[in-house]
């Protein structure tokens, strides 16, 4: 069993990590901010017209699962022609997997100013898998929604994905949530080698990312592995978000 993160302030909904110094998600509207940088950051409700019969969004930072949860539920909600929208399959890494006891806590809060999540975050909690280092896929909207989360460092979602035969041309993933803590605090996540595995498993002129971060190091990390970027208008108190698509390598 892989040890459970150190974790303060779940109770007031605001979870904050004492080891990276920073917060899990936004102590101003976590699911606001998470639908605004994220889900609308991807342009998600495009992803739906794909005609392929899989959608795959990819997050390097799963922490409560929140964005996850929201881009499921999401998804659901507008998938108003559902013989023909595409399945979604969401697949997330995490060094450090909360317990059940901490994500009972946060959706508890959660939940209570979003009563609309109340059944995504309890299909969440009844499918959260073990603690145990590796891959697990799991269903969590029947027929719809599928997440396969790979606990461990953030290389080995790339093995993973590598491991399973996707590469650019073929099964390409459509986007990626960064959401690794603030560069500055969490280095390890913003790596170039990070934004260079992403690149072989993206589709040029299609793959999405988002991001909250605008640090200058980033973004030219992220240029130099291939994405082209635009700095959105943040929610308050964020300034400005990133969003990108993947233009492919080589000269711009
Ligand atoms: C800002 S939190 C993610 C919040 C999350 N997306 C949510 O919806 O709650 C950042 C996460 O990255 C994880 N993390 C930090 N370094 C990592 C690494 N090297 N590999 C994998 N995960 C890492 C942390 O444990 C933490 O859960």
């Amino acid at each position: 069993m892989m040890d459970a993160p150190h974790i303060t302030n779940l109770i007031l909904g605001q979870p904050y990590a004492p080891d990276f110094d920073d917060v899990y998600t936004s102590t101003t509207g976590g699911v606001e901010q998470s639908r605004h940088v994220f889900i609308e950051g991807i342009e998600l409700a495009t992803l739906a017209h794909k005609t392929t019969p899989r959608v795959q969004i990819a997050e390097l930072g799963v922490g409560s699962g929140l964005n996850l949860l929201l881009t499921a539920h999401t998804w659901i909600q507008q998938d108003c022609l559902p013989a023909l929208t595409p399945v979604l399959h969401l697949y997330g890494v995490e060094a450090a997997p909360w317990t059940m006891d901490q994500l009972a806590q946060y959706y508890a809060h959660v939940v209570a100013q979003h009563p609309e999540l109340t059944e995504i975050a309890a299909q969440w909690q009844a499918v959260y898998p073990p603690r145990m280092e590796g891959a697990h896929t799991l269903c969590l909207v029947p027929q719809r929604v599928w997440v396969t989360l790979v606990w461990g460092d953030v290389m080995e979602l790339f093995e993973h994905l590598d491991h399973h035969g996707m590469t650019a041309d073929n099964n390409p993933m459509d986007a990626w949530y960064l959401d690794g803590f603030a560069p500055s605090k969490n280095p390890a996540m913003w790596t170039p080698e990070v934004f260079e595995a992403m690149s072989t498993f993206s589709q040029p002129h299609h793959t999405r990312l988002a991001t909250y971060t605008v640090a200058s190091e980033v973004r030219r990390n992220l240029t130099t592995a291939g994405f082209a970027l635009t700095q959105r208008p943040g929610l308050p108190p964020k300034r400005e978000c990133l969003s990108g698509v993947f233009r492919g390598q080589g000269p711009l």
